[in-house]
Parts: C-alpha cells; sequence; structure tokens
C-alpha cells in the first residue's frame, strides 16, 4: 500500500479556474493563501500535482518548501531558488534586462546572492530581479511558498515577504497577471500575521483552508485492497474514515496502518478495519500522553505558563498584571518577570523546544497540536492531566 497515490484533479482545476483571470471576483492574482495541518499533503499536492500543471499551461515554477532546511534563514532559501531560476534563463537575460529597463546591471557576478543583503540579488531588488525573470522566460511567473509562515521567523523573511508583495504590485496589472504567489501553511495562526494586521505584508487576502483528503480517497484505498483481496469485500469504508479522521487526515499513518492489517502476508480477514481504527486510536492515544508527560515533568511555574500560553493563544502576552496573577494563583507563588523570562528563554532552548519566538518578539508553544490538545481536554473537563499512577 505504500505506493497508493490519491490524486486530486479536481482541486488542481479549482486553482488552475481561480488563476486563469476568468472569474471577475477571484483574488488569485493578489496571492492565494492555504492552509491545512502538517502531514495532511500539501507539500505533496502542490510539488506532484500543481506545479506540473501549471508548467504545462504555460508557466514559469519556482518552488520553495522554507522547512525544507530550518537551519537556513528563509530568505536565503527564496532568493536561492529565485537565483537559480534566473541561472537557468541566463541566456536570455541580458536582452530581458534590457527590455525591463534595468540599467544598472553588470554581467559579472550578479547573479550570486548577498544573504546580508536579503531580497537583493547583487545591485538588484528582489522586484526588479523577479522583473528581470519574467522578461527573461516570456512568461508568467508562479512562485510557490510552502511553510509560508516560517518566513516571519527571522527578520529577513520577513522583508522578503514585503519586496515579494511590492514585486506582485509592481508587476500585476488589472487582467494582466505576471507574478501568482500561492502560499501554504500549517500554522494557522502564525500564517495569519502574513494577512491581517495593516503592517502585514499581504494585509487584505483571505486564507483558504486546503481541503483534507476525504471520503474519496479512503474509496479508493478500499477498492485497491478488494481488487487485491477479493474476499474482504465489502470493505467497511465508515470504519476506514474514522480511523483516518483519528489519524488527523495524515495519509502516511492511516496507509502504515492500512497496509499492515490489510497485508497479504497477515492473511488478512473481514474485520480489519477494525485493527486500523484500533491503530489509529492507539496513535493518538500515545500522542496525548506524549504532551501530558512533556506538561507533567515541568516545574509549577513552568507549567502556569505553557497553560496561560495555551489558554491565550495569539493574545498571549507574558509579563502583564493578568499573566504574572495567573501564574502566582497556578504555581502557588509569585513570579517576577525576570523569572518568567528565564523560563521563556531556557523552554525555548532546550532540545525539541517547547515554546518559540516570531521576529516581532511574540511568543507560542511550537507544536500546535497542542493547543488543540489543550482545547480538547478543556472540553472534556479533564485539564490539567494527572498524573499515571
Ligand atoms: N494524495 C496522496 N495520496 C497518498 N498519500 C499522500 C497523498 N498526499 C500526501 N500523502 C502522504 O502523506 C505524507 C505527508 O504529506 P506532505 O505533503 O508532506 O504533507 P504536508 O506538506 O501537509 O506536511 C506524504 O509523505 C505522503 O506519504
Ligand atoms: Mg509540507
Amino acid at each position: 500500500m505504500s505506493a497508493f497515490y490519491y490524486p486530486r484533479p479536481a482541486l488542481v482545476q479549482a486553482l488552475l479556474d481561480a488563476m486563469s483571470g476568468q472569474d471577475p471576483f477571484s483574488d488569485a492574482a493578489n496571492g492565494i493563501f492555504l492552509s491545512a495541518p502538517r502531514r495532511t499533503g500539501k507539500s505533496t499536492f502542490l510539488r506532484n500535482e500543481l506545479l506540473p500543471a501549471l508548467e504545462s499551461d504555460g508557466k514559469l515554477l519556482i518552488y520553495v518548501d522554507l522547512w525544507s532546511d530550518r537551519k537556513r534563514d528563509p530568505a536565503a532559501l527564496i532568493a536561492s531558488e529565485i537565483c537559480a531560476a534566473l541561472k537557468h534563463h541566463l541566456p536570455a537575460l541580458v536582452r530581458g534586462a534590457r527590455s525591463a529597463g534595468v540599467s544598472q546591471l553588470t554581467i559579472a557576478g550578479w547573479l550570486k546572492i548577498d544573504p546580508a543583503k536579503v531580497g537583493t540579488i547583487e545591485g538588484l531588488t528582489l522586484p526588479d530581479a523577479l522583473k528581470v525573470l519574467h522578461a527573461a522566460a516570456g512568461k508568467a511567473i508562479v512562485l510557490i511558498i510552502d511553510e509560508a509562515q516560517h518566513a516571519l521567523s527571522s527578520e529577513d523573511g520577513e522583508a522578503t515577504m514585503m519586496a515579494l508583495k511590492s514585486a506582485r504590485d509592481q508587476l500585476n496589472r488589472p487582467g494582466d497577471t505576471k507574478l501568482f504567489l500561492i502560499m501554504s501553511g500549517s500554522d494557522r495562526d502564525k500564517f495569519l500575521r502574513l494577512l491581517n494586521s495593516s503592517a502585514a505584508p499581504f494585509y487584505g487576502s483571505a486564507i483558504s483552508k486546503m481541503p483534507l483528503l476525504d471520503a474519496a480517497f479512503i474509496a479508493q484505498a478500499a477498492a485497491k485492497i478488494e481488487a487485491a483481496a477479493p474476499h474482504l469485500m465489502p470493505v467497511n469504508r465508515d470504519k476506514l474514515e474514522r480511523a483516518f479522521a483519528r489519524f488527523g487526515h495524515r495519509p502516511q499513518a492511516f496507509l502504515a496502518a492500512l497496509s499492515e492489517a490489510a497485508n497479504a502476508l497477515h492473511q488478512p480477514s473481514p474485520g480489519f478495519e477494525d485493527e486500523v481504527l484500533h491503530a489509529a486510536e492507539r496513535q493518538s492515544a500515545e500522542e496525548e500522553q506524549g504532551m501530558a508527560n512533556l506538561y507533567l515533568a515541568l516545574r509549577p511555574l513552568e507549567q502556569a505558563l505553557v497553560w496561560r500560553m495555551l489558554e491565550q493563544g495569539g493574545r498571549f502576552r507574558p509579563y502583564d498584571a493578568a499573566a504574572l496573577a495567573f501564574y502566582s494563583e497556578h504555581a502557588g507563588e509569585k513570579a517576577s518577570t525576570a523569572q518568567i523570562q528565564n523560563i521563556i528563554e531556557a523552554l525555548r532552548s532546550q532540545s525539541p523546544s517547547l515554546v518559540r519566538k516570531s521576529a516581532k518578539g511574540e511568543y507560542a508553544i511550537e507544536d500546535v497540536g497542542m493547543y488543540e490538545w489543550f482545547q480538547r481536554l478543556v472540553a472534556a473537563g479533564a485539564w490539567p492531566p494527572m498524573a499515571e499512577n
């Protein structure tokens, strides 16, 4: 089952339609922002399906995954992909530069990127680089930035996002889009920061939820099992759908469990669907226990801080009066601003880090799954978690 792949042509078509310019209300020319939780198939879809479809539609594609190398600055990752595209179009470049009206261009060495001068390709600003690229390639450019929210983890990354917005505004005219920006994000809250304040790079645009794999994905997997093992017919699709949901709509974990349960070597018997469902329940219980253990291993003041962060989400302020009162109420001891600051730093630098800090200096829990876990326990009246005995 590992090779099982479910293609999503309808989703490809919906995006192509939005970008075609035929819908007067489509905002695609200003950017497409897609969010879905991690491991649900975003990168796979963008790379394996959307990218080739847009290429055959005559566009020049640049794809950057900001999580591909977490040690590199997102600005440098973006710049180096744009640089690679420029190099590819080098032969036509000189002519392109002329017709784009870029006069200060010196050929020798100008394609190198200086990470210290982010957004510039030696003497060329990012918007100019994209203008030159467009002129050189003679095609509309589609720049796909996967896990785009990660750009906000560095100042240079944030500046790059601003530069991309400026490039978009300089290159595009109504009805004539030369630069499409498609961004994906796993963390909706962080992703929103690209759009939802007047200082945000893409203020005014909206995030679309990228649809999760659905019943049709399950139906296709079930049909494949039935074809390989007719004695398992009819495969209980409903149970498999429930298992998939329990796996958080993450195809990899689901397909692994399915492959284990319906493996021909084990002579699977009717009812193997229950095994898949149990595997899903086991995994989600394990994940929750892992988070509970992490929380329970913290000292009282650390727990109070994490609790406050989970509860406040994007509104979290570490040192305001309400927060300090919260810490002392839940930890049973008074905490100074300096103490809290030390705790935050310790939780940030531990590995894996529990807390992260954005370029703007805002703090949040690194693992978004913890927010969902917190909400679930609160809803079930089971917060805070208790030690197992
Ligand atoms: N359409 C699909 N059909 C089958 N498996 C898929 C599909 N899309 C994704 N997967 C599986 O799920 C895993 C996670 O997908 P990925 O695209 O990396 O998620 P994301 O980018 O959202 O974190 C992939 O490695 C792949 O094994
Ligand atoms: Mg991805």
